[in-house]
């Protein structure tokens, strides 16, 4: 298991903080330069970080069956992942290799890749299976070299993870906690994009020092403002935000402590993935950084782990779902568009982050590292 908190030592150290006003701090506030936010170059040498890194593509979930099927970009690149007939999932570069025509759109189903230009078919583990007058057009092609180019997967935390180059770190996944079972059921995945740098929108669910202005409606009523448990690990993090119902395990012996349903948790994955684990469903988002202040998101929501996947608890997963979609992020996102907003008005060289925004603080500093080892 992951060097996090255990459920038990999460829920003393809340109790500590609602009885004592308090909340984790880290130890020191950070100066983040706004052009970060902005710049082209800066954005490109993070695009280049991406490619190097292990990416969460998708929830395993999300390919259940032979020939299950994700495309999307990642690190801006087309990139398709696949359950095979043997039950590997596999990743490729989304194209094909006679001249190019990217294969697979979206998600699906499908026995085989066919390109929509002349026809040339290609099987789920990525070999060239057919060519349209093969004799005739390509005598002595070297059918070997002419299969789908490969990318490293890698299956953790019930999460398919993507990396397309040398990797610049190794350990990228030492203590990862698990995060999302085979119990959990997909509901579905929802796309929408925004004229924000893709760390904005990551920041805003890596602090709860904005709870009662910002979700004053919303997540306000159910939880605190500004008590949370922050851990780091690795480059990671996760963000605790509790609700006011855990005060019922004041009176429930703490050998049955357990924190599912009590607590918001928020696992940021470094670099551009948040896990979020609500009341009711669990969500995957994955930023799709397209310019320096144009970002795709698509998030899967999948029903809870612990839970059966019985039809009372996917409708109440799909509630939940929709109360967030339609409340905090909205209000999330309204806000990190001002602020992309505000960055363009001059007023401010740096943001300063304080000692609330640990988390932030600690994503900074390994994005920092890791650029550096990118020279
Ligand atoms: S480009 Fe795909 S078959 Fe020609
Ligand atoms: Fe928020």
């Amino acid at each position: 298991m992951a060097n996090i908190l255990s459920d038990v030592e999460v829920i003393d150290r809340i109790f500590h903080h609602i009885d004592n006003k308090t909340t984790d701090l880290g130890d020191n506030d950070w100066q983040e330069p706004t052009s970060n936010y902005s710049c082209p170059d800066r954005f490109a040498r993070e695009q280049a970080l991406f490619k190097r890194l292990p990416l969460p593509f998708c929830p395993v979930a999300a390919l259940p069956d032979v020939g299950s099927y994700v495309a999307r970009l990642a690190a801006g690149v087309p990139i398709v992942a696949v359950r095979g007939e043997d039950g590997v999932i596999r990743a490729f570069r989304n194209a094909c290799r006679h001249r190019g025509v990217k294969l697979a759109e979206g998600q699906g189903c499908t026995k085989s890749f066919v390109c929509g230009y002349h026809g040339w078919m290609y099987h789920l583990d990525g070999r060239l299976r057919h060519i349209p007058a093969e004799k005739g057009g390509f005598p002595g092609l070297d059918r070997e070299a002419h299969g789908l180019v490969p990318v490293t997967v890698t299956e953790r935390a019930g999460l398919i993870w993507v990396t397309q180059e040398e990797p610049v770190t190794d350990g990228a996944f030492a203590d990862l906690p698990d995060l999302i079972g085979p119990e959990q059921v997909m509901i579905d995945a929802v796309e929408f994009e925004f004229d924000v740098n893709w760390k904005l929108f990551a920041e805003a669910g890596m602090e709860g020092y904005h709870i009662k202005m910002t979700h004053r409606e919303s997540f306000y009523p159910y939880g605190f403002d500004n008590l949370n448990v922050i851990e780091t690990y690795g480059p990671n993090s996760r963000i605790i935000f509790p609700f006011k119902r855990i005060e019922k395990l004041r009176d429930v012996p703490r050998e049955d402590w357990k924190i599912d349903g009590l607590v918001s948790s928020g696992y940021h994955l470094f670099p551009n993935v948040m896990v979020v684990m609500l009341s009711h469903h669990t969500a995957v988002q994955i930023a799709e950084p397209i310019s320096p202040t144009h970002t795709k998101y698509i998030r899967y929501r999948l029903t809870n782990r612990g839970t059966d996947g019985s039809p009372e608890v996917i409708a109440k997963a799909k509630r939940d779902a929709e109360f967030v979609a339609n409340t905090g992020n909205i209000e999330d996102r309204d806000i990190t568009l001002k602020i992309q907003q505000g960055i363009a008005s001059g007023a401010n060289s740096h943001f300063t982050y304080g000692r609330f925004e640990k988390a932030i603080v600690h994503f900074h500093k390994s994005m920092d590292r890791m650029l550096a080892k990118m020279n």
